[in-house]
């Protein structure tokens, strides 16, 4: 059992909380989008680029057989984290966002697939699947994601029972970045699998924040940002299935996909992961990604979620005072829900208090659609809302001073 550190130290790790603004600490709550980085990860980007900068698996050198060593236990790493079967399940992908659309080469795009998704997809899980309909390669589903922020075990079950068995896919996030809904993954997987659909997990905003066992959780593909999860930015991976990965056609073709090419028209893929990972790669992300695994191992996924669960009652308290000032969707107790809220302001401009957050209270946080267009339309949020997200180096007073800061804002602006 890994010792949790001392809500301090955990802080004292992360550099850019003691940053000052106007000679005034800042208060960080726009970790959902992008978080901060501990030293180790940054450190680890510092030696990839000062010590060994190379190319992994090309060159015989030191500096690379040091970069291909890395590289590949931060895959091992990875893997290991996840409980996957294998490394090879683990494909490096610049974000979530390129992950689902890896996923989605799973596809025969011949008009017969169903694809189920939520209404409160992110546009990396739902922009997609539109296009494709759009060109009349596949159908869409949208399911609804009611009051309590996620769809209904019976509304996906009904879904599912109207898809031709082996002939669909379900995508969807496990925690909104919007309602901070968590879905069952298990049971969702069992309903999916018993038709023989596949299953595409977003974990774009769960992986950071859950301890994610792919193979009890019976994913087939899943997607994930590091730099959401104390991670560099510019690096994700897709998990996959084996044989789910065996069948994938790569979004991206080059060097390294590949054993042999011959003219006339001779190629030879490798298996994956290398068959996705096309060209020159992100060797010091990487690198610095399985530093992030390593950072989050230490403290324990466990500990971070229950420090989140503080933080969010916390919240959810603070909101409470508003009355009918302002209201979000999404589960009502913190146990069932991430440390996030999209709050719909009613008449007062979202923008204008997130920038007045910022000059004031110098609280970072973000305002707008977060990437969820088709659930702001849906709710009739169309100015946007204001998103305050915590991740484990925020405390409980942090999460005081921004309900007293938006309190102070809106008795001013109301
Ligand atoms: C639920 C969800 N899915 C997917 C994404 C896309 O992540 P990225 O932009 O890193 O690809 C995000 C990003 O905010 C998200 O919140």
């Amino acid at each position: 059992m890994i010792r949790m550190k001392t809500k301090m130290n955990i802080r004292e790790d992360f550099p850019a909380l003691f940053v000052l603004k106007d000679g005034s600490p800042i208060i960080y709550a726009d970790s959902a989008c992008m978080s901060l980085k501990p030293k180790p990860v940054i450190q680890a980007l510092m030696d990839y680029y000062t010590k060994f900068t190379a190319c992994a698996g090309r060159s015989p050198h030191m500096f690379s057989r040091e970069t291909t060593k890395r590289y590949e236990e931060a895959r091992e790493k990875t893997a290991k984290f996840i409980n996957a079967k294998n490394s090879s399940e683990v494909v490096w992908t610049k974000n979530t966002t390129e992950a689902l659309n890896l996923g989605s080469m799973i596809l025969k795009l011949d008009g017969s697939e169903t694809i189920i998704a939520t209404s409160e997809s992110h546009n990396s899980n739902i922009v997609k699947w539109m296009f494709l309909e759009n060109a009349g390669k596949i159908k869409l589903k949208v399911l609804e994601a009611g009051e309590t922020g996620i769809c209904s075990l019976e509304s996906l079950t009904e879904a599912v029972n109207e898809c031709s068995p082996g002939k669909f896919l379900v995508s969807l996030a496990q925690v909104s970045n919007v309602t901070a809904g968590i879905i069952d993954v298990q049971t969702i997987a069992k309903i999916i699998h018993e038709r023989d659909g596949i299953f595409q997990l977003d974990a774009a905003q769960s992986f950071p924040h859950l301890s994610i066992d792919v193979q009890k959780l019976d994913i087939d593909l899943m997607g994930v940002s590091m730099h959401k999860a104390c991670g560099p930015t510019g690096i994700g991976f897709l998990y996959g299935k084996y044989h789910i990965l065996e069948k994938l056609h790569p979004l991206i073709l080059g060097g390294e996909t590949v054993s042999d090419v011959k003219i006339p028209n001779t190629i030879k893929m490798l298996p994956p992961p290398a068959k996705f990972e096309a060209g020159l790669q992100n060797y010091g992300g990487v690198i610095a990604a399985g530093a992030a695994i390593d950072y989050l191992e230490s403290i324990g996924m466990d500990n971070i979620h229950q420090h989140e669960i503080s933080l969010s009652r916390v919240m959810l308290d603070g909101l409470k005072e508003f009355g009918d000032d302002l209201s979000y969707l999404g589960p009502a107790k913190a146990e069932d829900r991430a440390a996030l809220a999209a709050i719909n302001l009613k008449e007062i401009n979202p923008h204008e208090v997130a920038i007045l957050l910022d000059d004031m209270y110098n609280i970072f946080l973000r305002s707008g659609y977060h990437c969820t267009h088709a659930f702001h339309h849906q709710h009739e949020l169309d100015q946007g809302t204001l998103r305050p997200s915590w991740y484990l180096y925020n405390t409980e007073e942090e999460v005081r001073t921004f309900i007293d800061a938006l309190k102070e804002i809106m008795d001013t602006l109301g």
